[in-house]
């Protein structure tokens, strides 16, 4: 479904993608772990087409998507949640939600009803301001903004960050709903034990370069990744 293959990104002089190539299947939830600055966020951006890789190409189902406008990369089916959850604060719940399915032209009430399903204290908080919510709230909002836009393949950038854990545990679980219903995940986390628990297979990522990738569960049994990123 998703093809990166040799992705270079350089921001100035820095390369903070040197090189990395990853798949994911359609259905699967892959996880991306690595340390600060390791580059995860920057992979997350590069397939929404926030910036451009400087070589490599990316492939979403069978077509070319590095060099298209980060729109076009919605209206394919791809939505992202960015790190630190970055919902409209003066904007209520609901007009948060309008915004998800803005380049849909066929967005009905069912959807709302669908997002209030998955997360039913959105339902609760519907004419309050995003602001206004808590942080595993807000967390919860832009996931169902992002899911409003009905993708196939939903990227989320460390969703757990700064959350108690009862949103920990719960994010994690609609993460595999949302999976369930058929939508394919890219998941980037500090949390790599969980990640790793929820997902199908693992990519590790090394200061921009792909240093390890398997299943998930046999990430988990490995020494070495086990020293290195869990604890
Ligand atoms: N706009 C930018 N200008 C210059 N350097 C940048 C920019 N954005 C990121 N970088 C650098 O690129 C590298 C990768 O950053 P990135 O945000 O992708 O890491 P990350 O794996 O998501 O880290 P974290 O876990 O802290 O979110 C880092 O060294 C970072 O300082
Ligand atoms: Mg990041």
């Amino acid at each position: 479904m998703l093809k990166l293959s040799k992705i270079h990104i350089h921001y100035g002089k820095i390369e903070a993608l040197k090189g990395i190539s990853l798949e994911l299947n359609q259905g699967e939830i892959v996880s991306l772990i690595g340390a600060n600055g390791a580059g995860k966020s920057t992979a997350l951006m590069a397939i929404s087409g926030i910036i451009r890789p400087s070589k490599g190409h990316i492939e979403f189902e069978g077509k070319r998507i590095d060099s298209i406008s980060p729109d076009a990369v919605v209206r394919l089916g791809i939505s992202q949640v960015p790190e630190g959850r970055r919902i409209f604060p003066r904007l209520t719940v609901k007009e948060n939600l309008s915004l998800g399915a803005y380049l849909r032209k066929d967005r009905t009430e069912n959807d709302l009803e669908h997002i209030f399903g998955i997360f039913p204290i959105l339902k609760e908080r519907l004419n309050q301001t995003g602001g206004t919510l808590s942080g595993g709230e807000q967390q919860m909002l832009a996931i169902g903004r992002a899911l409003m836009g009905r993708p196939r393949l939903l990227l989320l950038d460390e969703p757990s960050l700064g959350l108690a854990p009862i949103f920990v545990n719960k994010i994690f679980e609609v993460i595999q709903e949302i999976n369930r219903e058929g939508v394919s995940v890219l998941l980037v986390e500090q949390n790599a034990h969980l990640a790793l628990q929820v997902s199908h297979r693992g990519y590790i990522l090394e200061t921009g370069r792909v240093v390890n990738h398997d299943e998930s569960h046999r990430l988990l049994d490995n020494e070495e990744v086990r020293e290195a990123y869990l604890g």
